[in-house]
Order: structure tokens, then C-alpha cells, then sequence
């Protein structure tokens, strides 16, 4: 069936099952793997884009509940391949990008947080970010990292 989906700004039709989950559809359909899948149902956060703005699991939305709205994913975020953002350029110089299962998700509802929160606490940023799972090297890089990119932003380093 085809589906009409906008995605990082641009228009696609794709003929996908509609039930389809968009995260299998990002992934394996559409070349955009950057949204990974950690669990899978809903509780990691390593498959977050945005819809309309707003954080998600792409790995609880099916393709169906997309059309009309605006998809962004990880490849999505930054407005150009050399024009990374604020949270991009943090992650890479404070230690926020730690793994490549958790970063995409991190980056992406990091950002979401500072386009409605330009100045967060540190709480905000720990709340925005709780549905984000590391079960590895822990969350004190990733904080300082949206802290350092919020400080970015206010200098003008926002596109
Ligand atoms: S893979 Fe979607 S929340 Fe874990
Ligand atoms: S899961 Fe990615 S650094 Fe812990």
C-alpha cells in the first residue's frame, strides 16, 4: 500500500504495510538506520525520533500513525552533513556520544529538550532524558554534554 511520509523534510511515498513499525521501516525500507533498537518495547529509548517535534519510540508507532506529520530521525537532526548542532558537537567534545546503541536516542531527545527548554536544569535534562537507557557507563558525560550545549546555544552556536 502506499504511504505518503515526510521525512527529515522531505516528501516520500513508500509502499510499506501500514501496521509495519517505523523503526523496521526507517531501518530496513527507507536507508535511515541511525534509530536503533534496544528493547524494542518502548522502555530504552534507543529507537527516539521525532514526530511533530515531539520525542517518541519509533519502535511503538506503526507507519500508519505517520502519515501527515513531520518524521525526524538522527540523520534528520542537524541542518547540514558539515553543520552539526550544539548537542552534536557537545556529545563529541564532552564524552556524551559513549555507545552506538544509546547515542542516536540520546542526541535526539537531548535536542527536543533544548528547542522547548533552551536553559535547563539539571534536572530538566535528567527528566527529559529518563527515558533513555545506559546500561553501561552511566549518565554524568551525557548531562554535562546538554549543559555544555544549552551554554552553545546561547552563544549563538544554535542553527
Ligand atoms: S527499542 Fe524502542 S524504546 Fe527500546
Ligand atoms: S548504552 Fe550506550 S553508553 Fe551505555
Amino acid at each position: 500500500m502506499k504511504i505518503a511520509l515526510t521525512i527529515n523534510g522531505t516528501k516520500r511515498e513508500v509502499d510499506l504495510p501500514p501496521m509495519m513499525r517505523l523503526l523496521d521501516a526507517l531501518r530496513t525500507e527507507l536507508g535511515l538506520p541511525g534509530s536503533k533498537e534496544g528493547c524494542g518495547e518502548g522502555e530504552c529509548g534507543a529507537c527516539t525520533i521525532l514526530l511533530d517535534g515531539e520525542p517518541v519510540n519509533a519502535c511503538l508507532v506503526a507507519v500508519a500513525q505517520c502519515v501527515g506529520r513531520e518524521i525526524t530521525t538522527v540523520e534528520g537532526l542537524a541542518p547540514g552533513a558539515d553543520h552539526l548542532l550544539p548537542i552534536q558537537q557537545t556529545f563529541i567534545t564532552e564524552g556524551g556520544a559513549q555507545c552506538g546503541i544509546c547515542t542516536p536516542g540520546m542526541l535526539v531527545a537531548a535536542e527536543a529538550l533544548l528547542r522547548r527548554r533552551p536553559d535547563p536544569t539539571e534536572g530538566e535534562i535528567r527528566e527529559a532524558l529518563a527515558g533513555n537507557i545506559c546500561r553501561c557507563t552511566g549518565y554524568q558525560r551525557i548531562v554535562e554534554s546538554v549543559r555544555a550545549a544549552a551554554a552553545l546555544r546561547k552563544q549563538g552556536g544554535a542553527p
